[in-house]
């Protein structure tokens, strides 16, 4: 436990019976138990609620909805809530953090919360001398962006900068792009930016002589970037008749093999979202925002790379990640869904930069589990042995038999739904 009275390891969690683990997060984050009773509500989402959200509803899609154990991130502890269907993401990112404590722990930054905006001008005259004269308009625009959102200046944030971005060969012609820079504080901040957009889109068009097209964010949200490290000891690494040495060897030839082939990249990358958009979902952030923004940036040498790199220093294993995280903590959907209230309770995090300084560490940690599966067992065992599970269940193993089921799908080689739907009826004829 660590000086804010939060614990984020937790042995023996997986074994325990529902109520046992609420119990224990609500003594290890100081949750009150009514707040974490708010997860046995059978409706995750009120219907009204719902509606109101998005139009021709007819019900609410259920997401299992877990914890991720072991996160130590600039010394704090972190219960990572993580909302996903596929099996073996959770139990893989704690193990992964499980491992990097023992070395320390995370460390991770994020920038200032600042969004850019996009005004699209065309049939500008002289795109230089157009951007001369926005240029010299920059203090008039920021303070016309900013009259639009004064609660949001009164609490530090605002319309930070102007910049001027020739395109001067699109196959529409020539275009020139204004962005606008806010520092949106803790929310996510699309609304703020959008609306700062539409409110100087008819200023810049006066100043550039041209006619005023899109005016919407840029998901490729690269002034916000987060960023995270973490070192992993030889010791904790030896696996499968490997020693850690080995594995840490193999685990850098992976990151060079990311780094290096854009159809690696893809999969290596697939990865590490697989742990950002659990805790995205999980915190209500906007997932397709965030995953716009990361394979963007890791396009943007012009070849589609690697978000995280892997070296060995002297007896160590060193990774290393960075990506855009156009996350919030207030607004949207926190306010109107119960299950992300108490999930950004359980985190814990007091500000959007934290949020995406953890999750940022959470996609290290995922992409560290992969790729040692990868280099040692293969991802197969592991994700099988949890898919069976999926299967049994899926097909009508009732509670106590799923053990038992499992087995013998295992056994049998064929990890399919038919054979699992066979086995339950043997079974149940069986007893
Ligand atoms: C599967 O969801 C994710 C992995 O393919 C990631 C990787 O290959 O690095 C295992």
């Amino acid at each position: 436990m660590n000086k804010d009275g939060r614990k984020s390891r937790i042995e023996g969690f997986r074994r325990m019976e529902r109520s046992e683990r609420l119990a224990r997060l609500a003594a290890c984050t100081g949750l009150e138990e009514g707040e974490v009773a708010a997860l046995l509500d059978p409706n995750p989402l009120p219907f009204k609620a719902a509606e109101h959200m998005i139009e021709n509803v007819i019900g609410v899609v259920g997401l299992p909805l877990g914890v991720g154990l072991n996160f130590l991130v600039n010394g704090h502890e972190y219960l990572v809530p993580m909302a996903v269907e596929e099996a073996s993401i959770v139990a893989a990112a704690s193990n992964a953090a499980r491992l990097i404590r023992h070395s320390g722990g995370f460390v991770a930054d994020a920038d200032p919360p600042v969004m850019i905006g996009q005004i699209q001008l065309v049939k500008v005259p002289d795109l230089e001398a157009a951007t001369r004269r926005i240029e010299a308009a920059v203090p008039r625009l920021l303070e016309a962006a900013n009259v639009v959102h004064p609660n949001m200046v009164k609490r530090g944030g605002g319309a930070r900068a102007i910049k001027v971005r020739p395109l001067p060969a699109t196959a529409s012609g020539p275009m020139l792009v204004v962005h606008i820079l806010v520092e949106v504080g803790d929310a996510m901040g699309a609304n703020a930016v959008n609306t700062m957009a539409e409110e100087l889109a008819p200023t810049v068009e006066e100043l550039s002589g041209g006619e005023a097209r899109l005016r919407i964010l840029s998901n490729l949200a690269d002034e916000r970037l987060a960023r995270a490290s973490a070192q992993v000891d030889f010791k904790q690494l030896a696996a499968g008749g490997l020693s850690g040495r080995e594995v840490a060897e193999r685990i850098v030839e992976a990151s060079a093999f990311a780094a290096a082939d854009p159809y690696r990249a893809a999969t290596h990358n697939k990865g590490i979202m697989n742990g950002i958009d659990a805790v995205a979902i999980a915190t209500g952030n906007d997932w397709r925002a965030i995953e716009a923004g990361a394979h963007a940036f890791a396009a943007r040498n012009g070849r589609y790379g690697s978000l995280t790199e892997w070296r060995i220093e002297q007896d160590r294993l060193v990774g290393s990640i960075e990506l855009p995280l156009a996350v919030g903590i207030v607004g949207g959907n926190s306010e109107c869904n119960p299950r992300i209230r108490f999930s950004l309770r359980l985190l814990g995090v007091r500000s959007a930069r934290e949020l995406a300084g953890v999750m940022a560490a959470v996609g290290l940690g995922q992409n560290f589990a992969a790729v040692r599966a990868l280099v040692t067992d293969g991802i197969q065992r592991g994700h099988m042995a949890l898919h069976a599970r999926g299967l049994a269940v899926a097909a009508g193993a009732p509670e106590p038999l799923v053990n038992d089921v499992v087995k013998q799908l295992l056994a049998s080689g064929e990890i399919k739904l038919s054979k699992a739907r066979e086995i339950v009826q043997a079974t149940q004829l069986d007893g």
